[in-house]
């Protein structure tokens, strides 16, 4: 398969900053050989998220996901690699920490018990367009 170079966003949950594990999944990330381009420690606001996952609004879990996002500093890594975007995702494993795969970032870190589903440490984007969606909205 032929190198294509994507850039990606990926976020480090409220969850994982208070957990101190921002290193260690930095750490994964260059590990398997991408890129960081970008980073910064925010605490974000709501407009911003509600912007982030506008696709979601409605859905049950929206409310409680926003207010998680809110409830503390998220670091923000924009990164670069070959096919970043589908392998970063591959690298933080399923939704879920409780059925992500170990050796997976949610499936090794990821706490499942006594926390819900959005504490599930990172976020990163989805496809090509969500991906330059969401860095221009957390990075430009
Ligand atoms: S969906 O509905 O298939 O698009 O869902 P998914 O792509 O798996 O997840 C979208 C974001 O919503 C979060 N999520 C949840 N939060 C709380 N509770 C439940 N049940 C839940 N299901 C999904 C999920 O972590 C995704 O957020 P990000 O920030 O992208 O990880």
């Amino acid at each position: 398969m032929s190198t294509q170079v994507e850039e990606t966003l990926v976020l480090i949950k409220p969850d994982g900053v208070a957990r101190n594990l921002t290193g260690e999944i930095l750490r994964r990330i260059e590990a398997k050989g991408y890129s960081l381009v970008d980073m910064k420690l925010l605490q974000a606001e709501r407009s911003l998220l509600a912007e982030h996952y506008a696709e979601h609004e409605g859905k049950p879990f929206y409310e409680p996901l926003i207010e998680f996002m809110e409830s503390g500093p998220i670091v923000a890594f924009r990164i670069a690699g070959n096919r970043v975007i589908e392998g970063f995702r591959a690298l933080a494993g399923t939704t879920d920490p409780t059925t992500a795969a170990p050796g997976t970032i949610r499936g090794d870190l990821g706490r499942d018990w006594g926390v819900k589903v959005q504490q599930n440490l990172v976020h990163g984007s989805d496809s090509p367009e969500s991906a330059a969606a969401e860095l221009a909205l957390w990075f430009d």
